[in-house]
C-alpha cells in the first residue's frame, strides 16, 4: 500500500510539473519575458505537491489521530488560500473609506475637484482656506460612496489647504496652476494595475516620493491601466489603488488616460472614481505654457471620429503662451516585441503625421510593460508601462529606438524656460534614460 502511494504520489506530482512547464513554454512563446515560464511552472508545481505530499503523510502516519491531523492540516491550507482571498474581495464590494485625491474636472488656473471615498454616504463636504488664512470656506457635494467636490474661483498660482471633515479633518495643501508660463515639474507612469494580485505600484509610488521630495510634482499624469478589472468583485482593486496613490495624489491633481482594464468596455467604475469635466474620455488641459493632451485608445480614435476631430481642433488651437506641447495616450503608435504584439502601424500612421504637422514635442503612452524611448523625426515618443505591473514584455530595439528596459519605472519631467528634460528613473533613483526637448515655438 505504501508503494503504490509513493509511486501515486510520484505520478501525480511529475504530471502537474510536466503540464506546469508545458504551459511555461506556451506562454513565454506568447509573452516575452522569461518570469512567465517560471509562473505556471511553480503554480501547477503547487497543485501536484500539495496532494502529493498529503498522500504520502497519510500512509507513513502510524496513527489514525496522525493521519487526521495530516489531512486537516492540508484542507486548512486549502481552505485559507481558496476563502481568503475571496473574503478579501468581498469585504471591499462596498467603497471603503479611501482618499482623498485631486484631479481636474474645469480650469487648472482657477479650480480643483477633491475625490474621495466613503464606506457611508454621510456628507460630501470639503473645507478650503487661502495659504495660513483661517477663513474657512465650504464646497459640496451630494453624499455619496464616490464623492468628487469642484472647488471653483481660486486665484492662479495660489496655495491653498483643504481638509474633509467625514475624513477625520486632516489638512491637505494644494496649488492652482500659475497664470504664466514658469518652471516646474511634473511625474508621468502607467500600468501599475494588479496582474493576478500582484502589483509593486507602492514601490513606484515610494520612489516618486523620495524624487518629490527634491523636486516637487505639481501633478501626476497615468497613461493607463490602473486596476485590473473595473466592475464586480474589484473593488479592492480601487482601494488598493487610491490607498497607493493618495500620499501624492491628495495634495495634487492625479490624472489619468483610460486604459484598456479600467475600461473593458465598460468604464462606469471608472466615471464613478474621476471627473475630468465632461463624459468623453479625452480632454485637454494647460499648465504654466504647456498643452497637455490626454487621449483615450479606448474610445474610436480613427479619422472622422467625435474624438479625431477634437484632437485636430484642440491641436490647432493651443494657448498663446504655449512652449511644449504634450500628448498622453495608453496604447503606444509603435513598440518593438520580437512577438509582434501590441504595434499599431495603422493608428502610428494616422497619428503620427498630425502629431509632426501641429508640433507635438512629446507622447507619453503605455500598455507595453516596460520602458521605450522612441526617437521620431518630429516628436519623441516614450512607453512608460513599468507602473508596478508584472514585467511581461522584453521590446528589443528597433530603428527608431533610444533606449528600452524592462523595469518598474516612473518619469520625471523638469520644464525649465525653453527646455524640457525627461528622465525615466528606476525605483531605486537610478537613471535608465534622460533626454531634452527644446520649445521649437
Ligand atoms: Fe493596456
Amino acid at each position: 500500500m505504501k508503494k503504490f502511494a509513493v509511486v501515486g504520489a510520484s505520478v501525480w506530482g511529475t504530471a502537474w510539473l510536466i503540464a506546469g512547464a508545458v504551459l511555461g513554454v506556451y506562454m513565454y512563446r506568447h509573452i516575452s519575458h522569461p518570469f512567465y515560464f517560471v509562473l505556471p511552472f511553480l503554480a501547477l508545481g503547487i497543485l501536484g505537491v500539495v496532494p502529493a505530499s498529503l498522500a504520502l503523510l497519510v500512509m507513513r502516519a502510524r496513527s489514525w489521530k496522525a493521519r487526521l491531523a495530516t489531512v486537516a492540516l492540508h484542507a486548512a491550507i486549502i481552505a485559507l488560500a481558496v476563502g481568503g482571498p475571496a473574503a478579501w474581495r468581498n469585504y471591499y464590494e462596498t467603497p471603503r473609506n479611501g482618499g482623498p485625491y485631486l484631479v481636474w474636472s474645469d480650469d487648472p488656473k482657477t479650480s480643483v475637484t477633491v475625490c474621495w471615498t466613503a464606506e457611508t454616504p454621510a456628507s460630501g463636504r470639503v473645507e478650503y482656506a487661502a495659504g495660513g488664512s483661517e477663513e474657512w470656506k465650504t464646497a459640496e457635494c451630494p453624499a455619496a460612496h464616490n464623492p468628487k467636490v469642484k472647488i471653483a474661483g481660486l486665484q492662479p498660482g495660489g496655495k491653498y489647504r483643504y481638509r474633509i471633515p467625514v475624513l477625520g479633518g486632516q489638512e491637505f495643501p494644494f496649488q492652482t496652476a500659475p497664470a504664466a508660463p514658469e518652471d516646474f515639474s511634473f511625474a508621468v507612469y502607467g500600468d501599475n494595475r494588479h496582474a493576478g494580485g500582484f502589483s509593486w505600484h507602492g514601490s513606484v509610488i515610494k520612489a516618486m516620493q523620495r524624487e518629490d521630495a527634491a523636486t516637487p510634482f505639481r501633478f501626476i499624469v497615468n497613461s493607463g491601466d490602473i486596476v485590473e478589472r473595473p466592475g464586480k468583485g474589484h473593488g479592492w482593486q480601487w482601494a488598493t489603488f487610491l490607498r497607493d496613490i493618495t500620499p501624492l495624489a491628495a495634495s495634487r491633481p492625479y490624472e489619468v488616460s483610460l486604459g484598456n482594464h479600467e475600461s473593458g468596455g465598460k468604464p462606469e467604475p471608472f466615471d464613478e472614481y474621476f471627473d475630468y469635466g465632461h463624459p468623453e474620455h479625452w480632454r485637454a488641459f494647460d499648465y504654466a505654457g504647456v498643452h497637455f493632451i490626454m487621449l483615450s485608445t479606448e474610445d474610436d480614435l480613427k479619422p472622422g471620429s467625435p474624438q479625431f476631430s477634437w484632437l485636430e481642433q484642440t491641436l490647432a488651437t493651443p494657448p498663446t503662451d504655449t512652449r511644449f506641447t504634450v500628448v498622453t495616450l495608453h496604447k503606444p503608435l509603435l513598440t518593438h516585441d520580437p512577438r509582434g504584439r501590441y504595434n499599431d502601424p495603422k493608428m502610428r500612421a494616422e497619428l503620427e503625421p498630425l502629431f509632426a504637422e501641429k508640433g507635438v514635442d512629446i507622447v507619453f503612452a503605455g500598455h507595453v510593460h516596460a520602458y521605450e524611448h522612441h526617437h521620431l523625426p518630429a516628436f519623441e515618443h516614450v512607453i512608460t508601462g513599468g507602473g508596478g505591473v508584472l514585467l511581461w514584455n522584453k521590446p528589443v530595439p528597433g530603428p527608431e529606438t533610444v533606449k528600452t528596459e524592462t523595469v518598474w519605472h516612473f518619469c520625471a519631467v523638469d520644464v525649465k524656460g525653453k527646455t524640457m528634460s525627461v528622465r525615466a528613473l528606476r525605483t531605486d533613483g537610478s537613471v535608465i534614460d534622460a533626454f531634452e526637448v527644446r520649445s521649437r515655438r
